[in-house]
């Protein structure tokens, strides 16, 4: 027998257990009280209440949980559009959002909450839940049920003229009643969505957003390998793209799709639009967690020595992360020395010394489901060698460049062509390259994304600059050996990378205490850290 299960017979055993986890449960204290509001997240579904066509409905469900290791998950991270639109952060949920007021008996609702159960056995092992009556008080909801009540609700979502949802995962194990998995069986009998291909309807939303004369040649052969499938082979929109590849045909095509969007790609956009422009209450925890990434970068620099292992870089950032009440990090942080840097999501982080080598990292925290995103590029012995300085000017200069672009209506794609014409002239100037066709072999990435509850957050990609987004600006270069060009460039990887608040006028950079300049990169190593006697900083956005 598992310790789970014997821990949930001893449990249901001993009653008093009970009240002891119900009364923990109902009483936790001294947590941080800066966390998103009912109010926020009612405000947040009032928008999309109001962006949602007649006579539809919005469902979103929960993430699933994840195998860590046999009877262990990976600590649960929540449905970023689930934690937006409700504040839930756990699993087995399911949302329900009503462009108009349900009458039901004497009484209405515009939105229903399904839920996890309270379980006093399983909150003992795996911690508390809210449970019905602490959504209704904590979160603000009104109608919330156990997500076991799902199955027999009274309510036929075949009736609503669009059901907006999101892309559900499969391949789910049976949880039994009330699990992610029963949510979406009795979702797709409830509304009779059945055997859609996702994919489909993903890829007609991206021709939509994205694809364009210029880059039709490209849409084209990454849709071609796709018609094995009969949905992609028997879709009308498809087929007419694939028989006469041109401009007329593609706005053709557009103008279709626009006007029966599915409702896969109405929940893509309108989450993109609303997530894409930050509210002030998420930019007080977005700044807050970029600011705590910057000092942690910092620390990261004046803490390092040739003898250190990249994981232990990593592990220093973390602590300087948890020091200032970081929960977690918004992706697998990277910490690459020397050849390793030229890795772009390497992940590893093992290498056992960083020795007198150029290290990358690009380690952003999450701060109550914010995350930030920044890359600092130094040399472990304090000083960048004169082929390392180049390469690090070159990129400095290119993200110099490209924070000038970086406010309402600039277009996005600006931003890509100023990052490419700057390190493609710098390259050819230091004979890295021939022509600036070339410079996609060392600079293989894109130069912005948003930011925001995802890292690679959503958010308009293929118009103008807003007001109110976030995005990354990251331009880098990396020449693993063996690229034809000097040796004496080999295993350079230089990548920097901040975030900016994009404004009326101009950018704010967010990550502006992480040093950026070779000079202040140099300087801060020469400092003293934390674990030498230095003292943590106070952060701006003040802590709760
Ligand atoms: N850290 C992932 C990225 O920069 O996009
Ligand atoms: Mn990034
Ligand atoms: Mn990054």
């Amino acid at each position: 027998m598992n310790s789970f299960l014997k821990g949930f017979l001893a449990a249901a055993l001993v009653c008093c257990i009970n009240s002891l986890v119900f009364s923990q449960s109902s009483t936790p204290g001294n947590l941080p009280t800066d966390y998103l509001t009912p109010a926020f997240h009612a405000g947040r579904r009032q928008a999309l209440r109001d962006m949602m066509p007649a006579n539809s409905v919005a469902v979103i469900f929960s993430y699933p949980e994840r195998v860590f290791s046999k009877d262990i998950n990976y600590v649960y991270h929540p449905n970023p559009d689930l934690y937006y639109f409700s504040g839930y952060k756990e699993p087995d949920a399911m949302l329900l959002v009503f462009k108009e007021i349900q009458a039901d008996g004497d009484s209405s609702y515009n939105e229903l909450f399904f839920i996890r159960h309270r379980d006093a056995a399983r909150e003992q092992w795996t911690g508390r839940r809210l449970g019905v009556a602490g959504v209704k008080s904590q979160l603000g909801f009104k109608r919330v049920y156990n997500s076991e009540a799902f199955a027999k609700f009274p309510i036929d979502l075949k009736k609503f003229k669009t059901i907006i949802y999101d892309s559900m995962p499969n391949n789910l194990n049976d949880g039994g009643p009330g699990s992610l998995k029963d949510l979406i069986t009795n979702f797709k009998v409830k509304s009779d969505i059945k055997d859609v291909d996702e994919d489909l309807l993903y890829d007609l939303n991206l021709i939509y957003q994205r694809a364009s004369p210029k880059n039709l040649d490209r849409v084209i052969s990454y849709l071609k390998p796709r018609l094995d499938k009969n949905s992609y082979k028997n879709n009308e929109l498809i087929k007419e793209l694939i028989n006469k590849p041109d401009s007329v045909t593609l706005a053709d095509v557009k103008v279709k799709i626009k006007a029966n969007p599915s409702g896969l790609s109405l929940f893509t956009n309108i989450t993109d639009d609303l997530r894409g422009i930050k509210t002030p209450e998420e930019l007080v925890l977005l700044k807050k967690s970029v600011e705590i990434s910057s000092i942690a970068h910092a620390e990261a620099m004046r803490a390092v020595k040739p003898q250190m292992s990249e994981t232990e870089l990593e592990g220093i950032m973390l602590y300087v992360h948890k020091h200032y009440g970081a929960e977690d990090e918004g992706y697998p942080p990277i910490v690459g020395a020397g050849a390793n840097g030229c890795i772009l999501h390497y992940e590893e982080n093992n290498a056992t010394r960083v020795k007198n080598q150029l290290v990358l990292m690009d380690v952003g925290a999450e701060y109550h489901g914010y995350s930030a995103d920044v890359t600092r590029t130094f040399p472990a012995n304090g000083k960048f060698t004169d082929e390392q300085k180049s390469i690090y000017q070159a990129v400095y200069d290119a993200q110099e460049e490209v924070f000038k672009l970086c406010k309402e209506g600039v277009k996005y794609s600006d931003l890509e062509i100023k990052t490419r014409e700057v390190l493609s002239s710098r390259l050819i100037q230091l004979g890295i390259i021939k022509s600036a066709g070339e410079v996609g072999k060392y600079y293989p990435h894109g130069v912005s994304h948003h930011l925001g509850l995802d890292v690679h957050d959503k958010g308009e990609y293929g118009g103008e600059l807003k007001a109110g987004m976030v995005i990354t600006v990251e331009p880098g270069v990396y020449i693993p050996a063996g690229s034809p060009c000097d040796k004496k460039w080999w295993n350079i990887g230089v990548r920097i990378e901040d975030d900016m608040l994009i404004g009326k006028d101009g950018g704010t950079l967010l990550s502006i205490d992480a040093p950026r300049k070779w000079e202040d990169v140099e300087k801060t190593i020469a400092e003293k850290s934390i674990f030498d006697g230095g003292k943590f900083p106070e952060l701006k956005v003040v802590l709760k």
